[in-house]
């Protein structure tokens, strides 16, 4: 498979099996106060489904690595090609991205917003990006390179504003309620917009800055680096725009990131992944390359772009996203799963 050749067109649908799998699994512990017992409920589920999707596929954003994570880990071989050589393997090769619980704390609570997710694209149409932080500012289409992650925060709103055809007062940012965020939040407060503090749910947030009407239109701040290319594959979908860089722990509470960390350890693995300039600004196209991108989640809890998974006894109705760039789509899913035999009532 050449690196601009099309994904087989009924592969997203495979993909939304496997998410809607994985909510409904999660969904299941909703409110259980194990955040474990969930992201674990997912994972099984996630991992089952996975077997059955006709592709050569190999997990590059998973769990974890292999000996923290035993199911869905970087580098584990998945789908029906998963035995077989790559040589004179039958099914396509597929890069994926999974995170079968974003949101593990929001799914353990029974709080908005959680969701199961899996990107995919040709090989190597994706970054392998290690489990770490990374710093994202994300905006929808008006303001696609236009922003500059190292610019000072007024100076990004007042053009988001601008590009927006609003006031900097009417302007939404999420931004993840956590200690090391301080500053930007008296930055971004100092400039005169509003603020959505989030406990979790960085990925979701990003995609309701990308879409019209959401209320929300940018997402600044330090989460999750897997978090940050799955959301770059959402962003080619969606014609919005993700910059980032990584961060290390030991940088977590600097106000900014000009002085390279110390920490040798996370830099050596950094490298072996071939991620060699720690200082790198990734934009959209880096973290998420490929050209044949896929992007499936479907809502775990009630959120903004996706309501939760909802059981009626006779069956259970799932709400999911599909998205692609080749041909360039986007769905909105509304999925009935009949288990009650010929009386069941189909609601709209
Ligand atoms: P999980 O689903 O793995 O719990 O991640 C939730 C999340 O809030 C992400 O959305 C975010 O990117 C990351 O955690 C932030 O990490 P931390 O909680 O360590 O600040």
């Amino acid at each position: 498979m050449t690196a601009t050749s099309i994904l087989p067109p009924a592969l997203s649908l495979e993909f939304l099996r496997v998410v809607e799998s994985a909510a409904i699994a999660s969904t299941r512990t909703m409110g259980q106060g194990d955040r474990k017992f969930s992201d674990h409920a997912a994972v099984e589920a996630m991992r089952d489904a996975m077997r059955t999707v006709p592709i050569n596929g190999r997990i590059v954003i998973g769990e974890g690595e292999r000996d923290k994570a035993p199911m869905l880990y970087i580098g584990e071989r998945v789908g029906m090609g998963a035995e077989l050589p790559d040589e004179n393997n039958p099914f396509p090769a597929v890069d994926i991205a999974v995170d079968p619980l974003e949101g593990t704390n929001l799914c353990a609570t029974g709080s908005a917003n959680a969701i199961a997710v899996l990107a995919a694209a040709e090989r190597g149409g994706l970054l392998n990006a290690p489990d770490m932080y990374m710093n994202k500012l994300v905006v929808g289409p008006a303001a696609r390179g236009c922003l500059d992650i190292d610019a000072p925060v007024k100076d990004n709103l007042k053009i988001l504003a601008r590009r927006l055809g609003r006031s900097i007062e009417d302007l939404v940012v999420t931004v993840l309620d956590r200690p090391r965020h301080a500053k930007l939040v008296k930055d971004i407060r100092a400039a005169g917009a509003r603020i959505q503090l989030i406990s979790d749910g960085d990925l979701s947030a990003g995609i309701s800055a990308a879409v019209g009407g959401s209320g929300v239109h940018a997402v600044m701040g330090i989460g999750g680096a897997p978090e940050g290319v799955l959301t770059a594959a959402a962003m080619k979908c969606l014609n919005g725009e993700i910059q980032a860089r990584f961060v290390l722990k030991d940088q977590l509470h600097q106000e900014d990131y000009s002085k390279v960390s110390e920490d040798s350890d996370t830099l050596a693995r950094m490298k072996s992944m071939g991620l060699s300039d720690p200082l790198q600004i990734y934009q959209t196209d880096d973290l998420a390359p490929g050209k044949n991108i896929i992007f499936v989640m479907t809502g775990v809890t009630d959120g903004k772009v996706v309501r939760g998974v909802r059981f009626f006894g006779t069956g259970k109705r799932t709400a999911s996203l599909i998205m692609k760039t080749q041909p360039h789509q986007v769905r909105f899913v509304d999925t009935v799963h009949i288990e009650g035999g010929p009386d069941t009532v189909i609601r709209f």
